[in-house]
């Protein structure tokens, strides 16, 4: 049993479903976009294994950009305050863009990152989330890629975290309310 592994109460997707799952996501995206070559913008930190998973899997000659932006602290509710830690190292005016998340939650922090990348002309944006939870959207913003939609409850591994663990869970999995309502 893996250190953490007594945090979680069920286990949502394995590591072969959601290698399965980016697989497919990816080749949607070299299909999608095929003759262009866009760039991906993993929003740290819970996007980084699914980016690194996701990039790897499209056939396409794309580049990879970072940026941080604050969300929830140690909490596990959104703020609807969002405020960018780190920004794009690249100019992107003219490129086709492609946020990609760990999870669209109420939206408020894609709501925002997207009207701050929009005022920098780049020719499109889309959004490619791994989780989506629709039932608590509070924001007008919907994903163009969508890996699974999941009803409402905390869930941590593969990238995303509960106060900064869980990352490095190989599996997504829900985690015990006892957790984190202390
Ligand atoms: P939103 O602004 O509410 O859409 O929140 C998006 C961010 O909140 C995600 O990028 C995650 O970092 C975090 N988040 C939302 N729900 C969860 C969850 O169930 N587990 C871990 N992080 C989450
Ligand atoms: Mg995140």
């Amino acid at each position: 049993m893996r250190y953490e592994e007594k945090d979680i109460l069920k286990v949502l997707y394995t590591q072969e479903e959601l290698r399965d799952r980016v697989a497919r996501l990816g080749e949607e995206i070299a299909r999608d976009y095929a003759g262009r070559a866009p760039v991906l913008v993993s929003v740290l930190r819970g996007s980084y294994i699914f980016m690194a998973d996701l990039t790897r899997s499209i056939d396409l000659p794309c580049t990879v950009d970072f940026m941080s932006v604050s969300s929830y602290g140690a909490g596990t509710v959104s703020s609807g305050e969002v405020k960018i830690i780190k920004d794009l190292s690249d100019p992107i005016d003219g490129k086709d863009l492609i946020l990609v998340e760990d999870i669209l939650d109420t939206g408020n922090t894609l709501y925002y990152l997207r009207e701050v990348l929009e005022a920098r002309k780049p020719a499109s944006i889309a959004i490619c989330t791994l989780l989506d939870k629709p039932e608590r959207r509070a924001k007008e913003i919907w994903a163009d890629y969508v890996g699974f939609q999941i009803p409402d409850g905390f869930v941590v591994g593969y990238g995303l975290d509960y106060a900064e663990r869980y990352r490095n869970l190989p599996y997504i999995g829900v985690l015990k309310p006892e957790v984190y309502q202390g």
